[in-house]
């Protein structure tokens, strides 16, 4: 909560299976997209809040096969969880306020009595939560006599239909809507609403979240039955509320330069011409060097000496690399190590991205800039943690070099990864 200083320019709140990710996209491009675009133009002054009908299991354990970036918050299970940060520090709190009207073993003894009902896996059961699959022909129906018997038994709760295929059953004052409207009132208290707030969701659980007060929508094109029936009644006419042409991810960029709530570019969709910048924006520049690197292995660059050239111009003379294995390299032996290499990864797997990147003017011409530098090939997914300094060189088009970089492996990873270079 306390990573900005001031309130955030945009909160973006999104769901994730077949909303910020595309399991239909197996090379995630959009998603790919959509990070570029966030290390870039918004991970300084912005934040992003996951919210997922995922336990925190398959939500760790989707974590690990896409390649998301880390959320600010993580609203969870449908909105009956919610954590701050990498280390997902959980809000006691709203746990807590969820225990009103609510009993775990009666909605288990009433659900007991419907055959359509089949439990979901035992990690998706969850204190504020309990998840069925249910045939769509029955759906209507069954919710709407578990609900009366649970009046009846004195709870409050909330049954949820979603992807066609789910029910989950939650304490009333829970879902996704309801834990944003908490956190938006958190923010509230502390002086730091966010300027914009943007949810994006495909499925019914995410129906909700398009009801909390004067926040934009984006119904993704992907979107299911359950959601569009929902939007057709409810917010065709809503002009903050869209239903975007672009699936998932792509979505989501779309819905930004539609509202006009800020910059709508990925680095992803720009080549890089090594022209001269208007603002210097480190974060910007981190995104644009690492593409620069996945492109040339890639090929989807042109081989010449003017990306070579580009390439040193913002290293500096004396610049140093302390890679991961701890030995350490001039840049420009780096780049030399790099030029044979071009190409090397073409028609294969490989991508190169960045999270969580953070940069401090350290003085008037230099800056220090972490990031978490992550690289997916054949040989599978590997992550560094990377701090660079960078200094001001107004005679070069970019207008700074790279003076020092180090890395060091996340989770103390250290094969023998002889291909790592930068
Ligand atoms: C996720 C959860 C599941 C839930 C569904 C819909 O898939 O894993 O438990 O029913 O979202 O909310
Ligand atoms: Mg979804």
């Amino acid at each position: 909560m306390d990573r900005l200083d001031g309130h955030a320019h945009l909160m973006i709140v999104s769901d994730l299976d077949y909303t910020m990710v595309d399991h239909d996209d197996q090379e995630n491009l959009s998603l790919l997209r959509f990070n570029a675009l966030w290390e870039s133009d918004y991970r300084h002054n912005s934040l992003v809040v996951f919210s997922t009908g995922r336990s925190p299991t398959m939500y760790k354990q989707l974590r690990k096969e896409k390649p998301l970036l880390t959320p600010d918050i993580t609203i969870m299970s449908v909105g009956t969880e919610i954590t701050y940060g990498e280390s997902m520090v959980p809000d006691d709190g709203w746990e807590q306020y969820l225990n009103h009207k609510w009993d775990r073993d009666v909605v288990l003894e009433e659900t007991a009595k419907f055959p359509q009902l089949s439990f979901q896996s035992s990690t998706e059961q969850r204190p504020h939560k309990v998840s069925f699959f249910i045939q769509k022909g029955y759906a209507e129906e069954v919710m709407k006599s578990l609900s009366e018997l649970l009046v009846n038994r004195g709870l409050d709760v909330k049954i949820i239909y979603s992807g066609g295929i789910c029910l989950d059953i939650l304490p009333l004052g829970a879902g996704k809507g309801e834990a944003l409207a908490y956190l938006h009132k958190k923010f509230k208290a502390d002086g730091k609403l966010p300027t914009n707030t943007l949810v994006c969701g495909d499925s019914g659980n995410d129906t909700e979240l398009f009801s909390v007060p004067d926040v934009y929508g984006v119904v993704v094109s992907n979107a299911h039955e359950e959601l569009l029936k929902w939007y057709a009644q409810n917010s065709k006419d809503n002009p903050k509320i869209i239903h975007a042409t672009e699936r998932c991810a792509a979505g989501i960029i779309q819905a930004i330069g539609h509202f006009g709530i800020g910059p709508n570019i990925s680095p992803r969709d720009v080549m890089d011409s090594g022209c001269k910048i208007k603002s210097f924006n480190p974060g910007h520049e981190i995104v644009m060097f690492y593409l620069l690197y996945e492109r040339w292995r890639r090929a989807e660059v042109e081989n010449s000496d003017l990306t070579i050239d580009n390439m040193i111009s913002i290293t500096h003379p004396s610049g140093i690399i302390v890679p991961p294995s701890g030995v350490e390299h001039s840049i420009l032996e780096c780049i030399d190590t790099l030029v044979p290499c071009y190409g090397d990864k073409r028609g294969k797997q490989f991508r190169v991205w960045v999270d969580r990147v953070s940069s401090s003017q350290i003085s008037s011409d230099s800056w220090l800039v972490k990031f978490d530098k992550w690289e997916l090939s054949d040989e599978g997914r590997h992550c560094c943690l990377t701090t660079v300094l960078l200094n001001s060189k107004p005679e070069t088009p970019k207008g700074f070099a790279l003076v020092n970089v180090h890395q060091t492996w996340l989770d103390g990873y250290a094969a023998d990864h002889t291909t790592w270079i930068l």
